[in-house]
């Protein structure tokens, strides 16, 4: 009997530690079975205080109240599936004649006091199907990228979204992307991890890095071209502008629209174009984007309007032609001049990392899902990497990379620079490699000169 005791106490210490320590562990070892049951044994309870259950049909009453039975008890929503995870459990629900998928995802947090998760998010699957999914401990605390994930051409993991989810970024879905952030809030990093994903694909690699490429020009094996100042990326832009052009010739080139060729054959972008005949996609990431439109002289300004202009035409026309945008700035508003918005409007994809103001929040969100504003600005200081990502259906999610050290990606890079496509128009923009050992020399400070 001592001897269960004991055991019963070791075990209950081993799971109090692991939810301290490893709550990823917890969940796998302890949490799963407990949340189940939890939710199985709660379940039409907690849906009842939740308001989420419906009065009984009345042909039930009548049969009640003819075999002068007690009257039958309100219904909660059927549990269609009930499914664990990695991170925590999937409830499928089937809705009652009268219930609403707003109802369910009204009650999102009461369910998650209720069920003792650490998050409930819900969505519609299709009409009178809700599901439910719950997080069993805070998954973006530490973050942890599933063994498995999808990688298909062009979309690419690059975070973790707060129900478990894996967050895609998805170039045939959504072709261009801005993410904003304050100072130290982590948009490097999400582009250094976008990068290392990428550079596993078949894709060319464009880089414009105006802080003096610290962040691009480490990973330059895996860059087709790169650009660390706004002269030379206003050179790079216009390149890429006429490459644009010649791939448009050539789609044109292979359309050969006649009577006998079927509908689904004739090419309006690179990828119907047969394989043999399609151009390298390329994926132009633009860091520090603010550096692009700031001006001081006559000169500068004509610059920024050059580069304006030619990253509008990329956005507006790029697409088809396979070019893709990946913008990041700490603000990207209208008084970086005119043509920002028009430019912004393009970048469907948007990422705010922890903004200091509203209108930083504003200017990722506040013309596509404006309660995301408040959820961006609510970010902490003290979880660098932690974002909100939206797309123009107006949805949400919070999202946080994993953290991926600077070797990490190089290291990525160096593996799969076989793949770094020679684009012949950007030939003059491939960057000089980097030593394998740099040994920079840091110059002693010059002492000052005696006072006499
Ligand atoms: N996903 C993450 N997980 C953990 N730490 C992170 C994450 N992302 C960023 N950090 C930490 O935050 C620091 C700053 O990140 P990063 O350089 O990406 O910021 P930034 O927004 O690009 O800043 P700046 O605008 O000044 O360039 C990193 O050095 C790293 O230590
Ligand atoms: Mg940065």
């Amino acid at each position: 009997m001592s001897r269960l005791f004991v055991v019963l106490v070791l075990v209950v210490a081993a799971a109090g530690l692991l939810r301290w320590r490893r709550p990823a562990w917890y969940w796998l070892t302890f949490g799963i079975a407990l949340a189940t049951l939890r939710v199985l044994v709660r379940y039409a309870s907690v849906m009842e205080a939740c308001g989420l259950t419906v009065p009984p049909p009345r042909w039930r009453l009548a049969l009640a109240r003819m075999a002068n039975r007690p009257a039958p008890a309100s219904r909660a929503p059927r549990i269609l599936r009930l499914r664990p995870t990695r991170t925590g459990l999937v409830l499928r629900l089937g809705l009652r004649p009268g219930q609403d998928a707003f109802d369910v995802a009204a009650s999102c947090d009461r369910l998650r006091h209720s069920f003792a998760m650490y998050g409930v998010t819900s969505r519609e699957i299709r009409s009178g199907v809700v599901e439910l999914r719950m997080t069993g401990y805070d998954v973006l605390a530490q973050v942890q990228m599933p063994v498995k994930v999808d990688r298909t051409p062009m979309r690419v993991p690059v975070a973790l979204r707060e129900d478990g989810a894996v967050h895609y970024r998805d170039y045939r879905t959504c072709p261009h992307a801005l993410t904003v952030g304050a100072t130290k809030s982590g948009k490097s990093v999400y582009q250094r991890n976008l990068v290392a994903e990428l550079a596993t694909q078949d894709v060319a690699l464009v880089g414009i890095d105006c802080k003096q490429g610290v962040e691009l020009f480490p990973l330059a094996r895996r860059f087709s071209a790169l650009a660390d100042n706004p002269d030379t990326a206003a050179d790079l832009l216009d390149a890429l502008v006429t490459h644009m052009e010649g791939v448009y010739q050539l789609i044109r080139a292979n359309q050969r629209i006649t009577a006998d060729i079927p509908d689904a054959e004739i090419a309006a972008d690179i990828w119907d174009l047969p394989e043999t005949l399609r151009p390298t996609p390329i994926v132009l990431l633009v860091d520090e984007v603010a550096e692009l439109a700031l001006f001081a002289t006559k000169e500068e300004e004509k610059r920024r309007d050059r580069i304006i202009t030619a990253l509008a035409r990329l956005a507006q026309l790029g697409r088809a032609a396979g070019i893709y945008l990946e913008i990041c700035g700490q603000r990207f508003g209208s008084e970086l001049g005119k043509g920002i918005t028009m430019l912004r409007a393009q970048l469907t994809a948007r990422t705010a990392h922890r903004v200091n103001d509203e209108t930083s929040a504003n200017m990722a969100f506040g013309d596509i899902a404006p309660d995301a504003v408040l959820a961006a600005i609510s970010i902490p200081t003290d979880t660098p990497g932690l974002a909100v990502t939206g797309d123009s259906t107006g949805g949400w999610a919070r999202i946080r990379t994993p953290h991926t050290s600077m070797r990490q990606a190089v290291n990525a890079c160096n593996r799969h620079a076989h793949r770094t496509a020679e684009l012949p128009g950007l030939a003059a923009f491939r960057p000089e490699l980097p030593p394998t050992v740099s040994l920079v020399k840091i110059p002693a400070p010059t002492e000052a000169p005696a006072s006499a």
